[in-house]
């Protein structure tokens, strides 16, 4: 069974992951989107509500898993048996951290990393940028799923 595995802190998912995801879906029989979990990192969302915010919105693709991890990425695929890691590349300026940590894990456990280009429609989204402009009433709806819209109106409304 060929298997991949797509780490993030996905904080929330955005549609730019799961373009990767579900491209990925396509390619491997198996894939797993790894939730790291930083307790050094405050996160909008719990641990438990990125990975069931996940699970929700990967069902349809039937062969999606969703794990959490710390530690050292390596480590988590060498327990699992997966060889191989999925990122996505948005521009030029993702490039030199990803081939750093690309050429790490290889040398580390002989992992290797498959860089995927993003769709342009998402080459500017990240995470981060989406709490930001979600916090402040801008509309986001065109960059998340619909039940992370849902979830990010809650959390933000929340006191
Ligand atoms: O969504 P993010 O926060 O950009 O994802 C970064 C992630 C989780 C892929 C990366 O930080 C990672 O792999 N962390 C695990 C710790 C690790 O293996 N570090 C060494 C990398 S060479």
């Amino acid at each position: 069974m060929r298997r991949a595995v797509c780490p993030g802190s996905f904080d929330p998912v955005t549609l730019g992951h799961l373009d990767i995801v579900e491209r990925a879906s396509k390619i491997y029989d198996e894939v797993t989107v790894a939730v790291l979990i930083n307790k050094k990192k405050s996160s909008l969302f719990t641990v438990e509500e990125r990975m069931a915010l996940l699970a929700d919105v990967t069902a349809v693709y039937g062969n999606v898993k969703v794990d959490s991890f710390h530690g050292l990425l390596v480590d988590y695929c060498q327990a699992h048996g997966i060889p191989v890691i999925v990122k996505g590349l948005r521009a030029i300026s993702d490039f030199d951290y990803e081939l750093q940590m690309a050429q790490m894990n290889h040398g580390l456990a002989g992992v290797e990393t498959m860089f995927m280009t993003t769709n342009p429609l998402y080459s500017f989204l990240s995470s981060s940028l989406v709490k930001e402009v979600a916090t402040y009433g801008g509309d986001v709806s065109k960059l998340v799923p619909e039940r992370v819209l849902t979830s990010l109106a809650e959390r933000l409304a929340a006191p």
